[in-house]
């Protein structure tokens, strides 16, 4: 693989030590075809073993390496270095509190999680095996069902940095991809909880949280059918 030198700046923090974040600049040789999370663990495991960052499957999987990288909040592990021409700034997501250097509190994030009720709620038993849908009916929650939670969409909504109180994408996501499914029967519930002052109306279409999402998932659109059924449901 071809070596080239490069010049990575990260937005250090140790809450313990440092007052406010400030950008630590590492210069050095890599191999072209690493990804952002492979030069982090550079970094960690050859020059500076305090950095702090999540990192789990290294398959787009997990969700926990997103991070704001040359201004564009990514998946750090499927990032390649060689999307980037000169230096590479990496930040933690922006819009939550920083624990320490790239890792974020995202205890909030999956709070509004939990309070849509992320799961079936049935009124009928519990069938015994397969609780089968149509490949028509999972066709309207496909998409949705592949959130993997990394928080890249939350993190980039201005509605959000606005008022941090407000359920955020990941959250109205999640309560679509039930209120859709044909087998719950707790969508009369889910709607009241987005129906509220910090729900569904707060997304104002800016579609940052569509740029943002590692998995292409057309979040927008969903939150505009949202929209429509709690409309349908309320008045
Ligand atoms: Fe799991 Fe990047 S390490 S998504």
């Amino acid at each position: 693989m071809a070596k080239e030198k490069r010049n990575i700046k990260i937005l250090r923090y140790n809450p313990k030590t440092d007052k406010k974040p400030h950008w630590k600049s590492y210069n050095l040789e890599l191999d072209s075809e690493l990804t952002i999370l492979d030069v982090l663990n550079e970094i960690h495991w050859k020059i500076d073993g305090s950095l702090a960052y999540r990192r789990s499957c290294r398959s787009a999987i997990c969700g926990s390496c997103a991070m704001k990288i040359n201004g564009q909040n990514l998946l750090a592990c499927e990032t390649p270095m060689h999307k980037f021409k000169g230096t590479i700034k990496i930040e933690p997501l922006p819009g939550f509190p920083i624990l320490k250097d790239l890792v974020v509190d995202m205890d909030g994030f999956f709070k509004k999680i939990e309070r849509v009720k992320p799961y079936l709620i049935l009124d009928k038993p519990t069938p015994i095996k397969e609780f089968i849908q149509t490949p028509e009916e999972f066709d309207n929650i496909r998409e949705a069902a592949t959130c993997i939670l990394c928080g890249a969409c939350t993190s980039s909504c201005p509605s959000l940095w606005a008022n941090e109180d407000y359920l955020g994408p990941a959250a109205l996501l999640k309560s679509y991809r039930f209120i859709f499914d044909t087998r719950d029967d707790g969508s009369v519930d889910r709607i009241d909880i987005v129906n509220d002052k910090n729900g569904i109306w707060r997304c104002h279409t800016i579609f940052n949280c569509m740029e943002a999402c590692p998995k292409n998932i057309k979040i927008t659109e969903y939150l505009s059918k949202l929209k429509v059924k709690v409309l349908e449901n309320t008045i």
